[in-house]
């Protein structure tokens, strides 16, 4: 997301000064009350403006104040997160983060005296704990008297769902640079789930005949040949090397996973999953929370739910776990009465989680969507609560997307390989948060030897910079590609993506009481988590800390992964990148090996 330089943006309105004067002469602001753009984007691809906000529909404004200490935080979680380092696994307390995240009291004041500048008291306010952001349940009328902007309704084309945005808002010149950014206004990310529909078994389930000699697997194991065509937990337990495993319930280890838009994890799908695929589990369930009102009716089960579930939990048996429903869920019918639903589900369940004592060391999430539909203040603070839960010792997985290097063939009305930007020039589209440098994005694989799989999102952000931990791998990388290649279309500076990958292809889940297979990196994540989750359970019972943030440590035990060499992930035009010896940009560092892993870490 490009923003238009400041000179273009500066609109001073001193007539009209609302009741805001700030008051606090030892700050030395200009008592001017002269608004100026604070963020401003181009008309969003693929979206229309579909008539005026309703002025009284309620929004639920977050308004992120800066972390000065930030840099603290972050070089914190680089050394409790480095096995190199003496801090590694000396994760950090709930107090700890929030007081390196808390805001400057200056920031504090100012913000609050523009509230109540505008009729907004304490009783209207909630905030995080550690005061690094404030939100306001407002009128679109009032949201745009405060921002000086208009909001409107605008339409996703090619899905038909509506959010309420705004291209561009203003504050008060003094207080800009104690706001980071303020949501829902100018991003337009949608958080869809990344998993193809479900398909009831069809012939390509197949199994191949009962006498089939087993395969041997990239890492010289054998696995049975029926997983050549559908994945099991058995499947990704012999390809991982994670057989005959048996985590603890009771050393605190715990695993979680991420439901949003309406995902809810059927109870009843998951007792059938156990009962077919790893009996000791069944009778065993998850603990449900709802976040922010987030419902769970288990008359309506979502795939993507289930198949994280099943898939996980199966792994990570008896491993105590958690699913967490957060609300939001398109399509929103934008009247008077609906108050939350178009917020940013992301930043609902990160702020929830951020303020619990206890949180699960390994959690999964299946969403994302193109990185430049969230401007880039609003990634970069979503990225940094993903650094807060490392710090605090919670290895934090994403899927890597499912559009290769970009959906722009197969989707063109998201138009998604074309820059936002005013240029309209041509551009891979990673997905967003798998860009975040603080999470690990997983990309898909299928087949038994394993190659990569052609939607395997993956690529180079265009807005993070590539971390240290990727400098050699990534530096690799890049000089095998030939020269000139794809010049323009990626970012070589960026953060590489993904990090690993897993098995992604015809995942046998069950859906309202029947079997069928599901694909896409949704299927990886969550297989990947439950082998990192049995990482963790080794680790705790021999009382060593959770792995925490796991990037700094797994780009220096390549050898603990099964490298994939075939396969590339087509998109914008083009035939994407290749799957190479060593990390590459659609497999990241191959697949993972529960035994190597295990010998190395949890000696
Ligand atoms: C696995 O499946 C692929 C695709 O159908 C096929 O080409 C390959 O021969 C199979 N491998 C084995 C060992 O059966
Ligand atoms: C639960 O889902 C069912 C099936 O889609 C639907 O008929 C019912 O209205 C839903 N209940 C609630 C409380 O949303
Ligand atoms: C961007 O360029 C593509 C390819 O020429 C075109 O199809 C698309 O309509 C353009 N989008 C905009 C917003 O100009
Ligand atoms: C991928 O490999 C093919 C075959 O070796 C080669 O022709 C092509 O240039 C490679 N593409 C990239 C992006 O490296």
């Amino acid at each position: 997301m490009v923003v238009l330089p400041w000179s273009q943006l500066v609109v001073a309105v001193v007539a009209a000064c609302p009741a805001f004067v700030l008051s606090s002469p030892l700050l030395g602001v200009t008592k001017s009350c002269a608004h100026s753009v604070k963020e401003q984007v181009y008309h969003p691809h693929g979206w229309t403006i579909d008539g005026a906000a309703p002025p009284d529909h309620i929004l639920k404004l977050q308004i992120y104040l800066p972390q000065p200490n930030f840099h603290e935080l972050e070089q914190a979680l680089y050394q409790v997160s480095d096995p190199d380092h003496e801090n590694y696994g000396l994760h950090l307390s709930k107090d700890d983060v929030e007081s390196l995240v808390a805001p400057s009291s200056d920031s504090l004041t100012l913000v609050d005296e523009w509230l109540v500048s505008h009729g907004l008291d304490a009783s209207s306010l909630s905030r995080s704990p550690s005061k690094d952001w404030v939100s306001i349940h407002v009128p679109v009328q009032k949201a745009e008297e405060m921002l000086r902007t208009k909001y409107h309704v605008w339409k996703h084309i090619a899905s038909g769902s509506t959010l309420i945005r705004t291209t561009s808002y203003s504050l008060p010149t003094a207080l800009h640079r104690h706001v980071d950014v303020i949501q829902p206004t100018t991003s337009f990310a949608r958080a869809g789930p990344f998993s193809t529909i479900f398909r009831l078994e069809t012939e390509e389930f197949e199994a191949p005949p009962p006498n089939a000699p087993a395969i041997v697997a990239n890492g010289g194991l054998k696995v049975d040949a029926a997983c050549n065509t559908s994945i099991t937990i058995t499947c990704l337990q012999q390809l991982y090397n994670a057989v005959g495993v048996k985590p603890s319930a009771k050393n605190g280890n715990e695993i979680g996973i991420t439901g949003y838009l309406g995902q809810f994890a059927s109870t009843s799908d998951l007792q059938l999953f156990f009962a077919n695929q790893t009996p000791a589990a069944v009778g065993s369930s998850f603990k449900f929370v709802s976040v922010n009102g987030g419902l769970n009716n288990q008359s309506s089960p979502g795939v993507e739910a289930n198949l994280d579930t099943q898939f996980a939990f199966g792994l990570s048996h008896p491993a105590p776990a958690t699913f967490w429903s957060t609300a939001g869920s398109p399509p929103f019918i934008p009247d008077v009465g609906t108050p939350t639903d178009t917020n940013e589900p992301y930043t609902e369940w990160l702020n929830f989680i951020l303020a619990q004592k206890s949180i699960p060391q390994t959690i999964s999430t299946s969403y994302g969507d193109d990185e430049q539909t969230v401007p880039l203040s609003f990634a970069q603070r979503v990225c940094n609560g993903f650094a807060q839960l490392g710090a605090r010792g919670v290895s934090v997985i994403f899927s890597s997307g499912d559009g290769g290097v970009g959906d722009g063939d197969a989707n063109p009305a998201t138009q998604e390989c074309f820059t936002n930007d005013g240029r309209n020039a041509t551009r891979f589209a990673p997905a967003f948060p798998a860009s975040c440098p603080f999470v690990t994005s997983v990309g898909a694989t299928f087949h038994v030897p394993e190659v990569s799989v052609s939607f395997s999102g993956g690529g180079f952000s265009n807005v993070f910079p590539r971390p240290s931990y990727q400098d050699a791998a990534v530096g690799t990388f890049l000089r095998t590609l030939p020269k000139g290649k794809f010049a323009g279309l990626f970012n070589p500076a960026g953060r590489g993506i993904p990090d690993v990958s897993a098995q992604g292809v015809n995942f046998r889940i069950f859906f309202n009481g029947r079997q069928g297979g599901v694909s896409g990196t949704s299927a990886a994540s969550p297989a990947f988590a439950g082998i990192i989750s049995l990482v963790n359970d080794a680790r705790l019972s021999k009382r060593l800390p959770p792995l925490g943030f796991l990037n700094p440590l797994i780009y220096k035990l390549p050898f603990a992964f099964n490298d994939i060499t075939a396969g590339n992930n087509p998109g914008c035009g083009t035939e994407g990148f290749n799957a190479t010896k060593g990390w590459d940009p659609i497999s990241g560092l191959g697949t993972p090996d529960f035994r190597k892993l295990a010998e190395i870490l949890a000696l």
